[in-house]
């Protein structure tokens, strides 16, 4: 099954809906821009490469509803309904990397046909698809040779098939140990408040025959001062052009943990998630969710008095000094990461 995936037929995008899991794997089928901005606000497809992909095959279904045969005519339409798509989150810098890639495609055809204009969107969204998954296959052969056999691997938050196309980022070079046969041992973290790593990554690596350990937040430390943890992999949404590291909150406070003990912290990044035009994390934009996340979303009744102040950041910044390195398709950056993040672009 896939995350993201396009229906030509039927003119709508299809995502597996993240919110119905573990209980359910419901596959929903979206045709309007409305439907598709919502299903991205609210995390029904998530993760950075997946919401990259999703806004990609999203923008060519709003480009197939234009009638419009002037290119300039078609274009402002079209900017309009990718600025939409654009505004549906904030923090992980695919969205608008995969909407300016699409916008690209249009305006370097201007000269065409719109609705050969049209044919073209559409490739390049579906070329963005399978060099995802290629990506995550590169990104997990380049990590492999950091884990050994018998590790233990700490995960936050979800950064596996479900948040990309295929393997995942950070579950990719796990996806790939447990091929080879390594008996690894995985501690979930569950990822307050959303839950992403109890409900996603555990049901991912379970439903993968994976030894996985489902821990709260909160008991990381524990696991580690035990000697369980011999790496922590994760993901991210944005990373600025010293290192510093936009990703699920919590991650940074893993991070610390991870220093504190020794531990490396390795980050899996495609390069379409490294933002240059942020200088430092202080340059990333945190998106900020409601209170009912945390007061009461999986509760039965509301767990804090009534009109509690709530502060809900979704993303948190890990500091770059904490980072041992960083995995991305084309290899492995270690320090210092100002000049090796930019030297991967030259
Ligand atoms: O709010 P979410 O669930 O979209 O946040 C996702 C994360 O923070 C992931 O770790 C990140 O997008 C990397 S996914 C390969």
């Amino acid at each position: 099954m896939d995350t993201v995936d396009l229906d030509e037929k039927n003119g709508t995008l299809l995502i597996i809906d993240q919110t119905k899991l573990p209980a359910k794997l419901e596959v929903v089928a979206l045709k309007t821009q409305q439907e598709i901005y919502e299903a991205i606000r609210n995390l029904q497809v998530r993760g950075a490469p997946a919401i990259g992909v999703a806004a990609a095959f999203g923008l060519y279904l709003a480009a197939k509803e234009i009638i419009e045969n002037e290119f300039s005519a078609f274009f402002d339409r079209f900017k309009k309904a990718s600025d939409f798509l654009r505004s549906s989150r904030p923090t992980a810098v695919n969205l608008s990397w995969a909407l300016n890639r699409i916008e690209q495609t249009a305006l370097s055809a201007s000269d065409r046909p719109v609705s050969e204009i049209k044919g073209l969107i559409k490739e390049e969204a579906l070329k963005m698809k399978y060099e995802d998954t290629a990506v995550c296959r590169a990104i997990g052969e380049h990590a492999l040779p950091l884990i050994n056999p018998h590790d233990g691997i700490l995960t936050h938050c979800n950064a596996g098939w479900l948040a990309t196309t295929k393997y995942g980022t950070a579950l990719s070079p796990i996806y790939l140990a447990h091929e080879r046969g390594y008996p690894i041992k995985v501690f979930a973290d569950e990822t307050r408040p959303l839950l992403q790593g109890a409900r996603l990554t555990a049901f991912e690596l379970e439903s993968a025959g994976i030894d996985v350990t489902l821990i709260c937040d909160n008991m990381a430390s524990v696991v580690m001062k035990n000697g369980w943890v011999q790496s922590v992999f994760v993901g991210c949404d944005r990373v600025a052009a010293n290192g510093d590291t936009a990703n699920k909150i919590g991650t940074s406070s893993v991070a610390i943990l991870a220093r504190h003990y020794s531990i490396p912290f390795y980050v899996c990044a495609p390069t379409s998630t490294i933002d240059l035009d942020c200088k430092t994390g202080n340059d990333i934009t945190i998106e900020e969710r409601s209170a009912d996340e945390v007061t009461q979303l999986w509760y039965k009744e509301c767990m804090a008095p009534k009109n509690i102040k709530v502060f809900n950041p979704a993303f948190d910044v890990t500091d770059s000094s904490l980072i041992t390195a960083f995995i991305t398709e084309r290899g492995v950056i270690r320090p210092p990461f100002s000049e090796n993040i930019s030297s991967l672009f030259q």
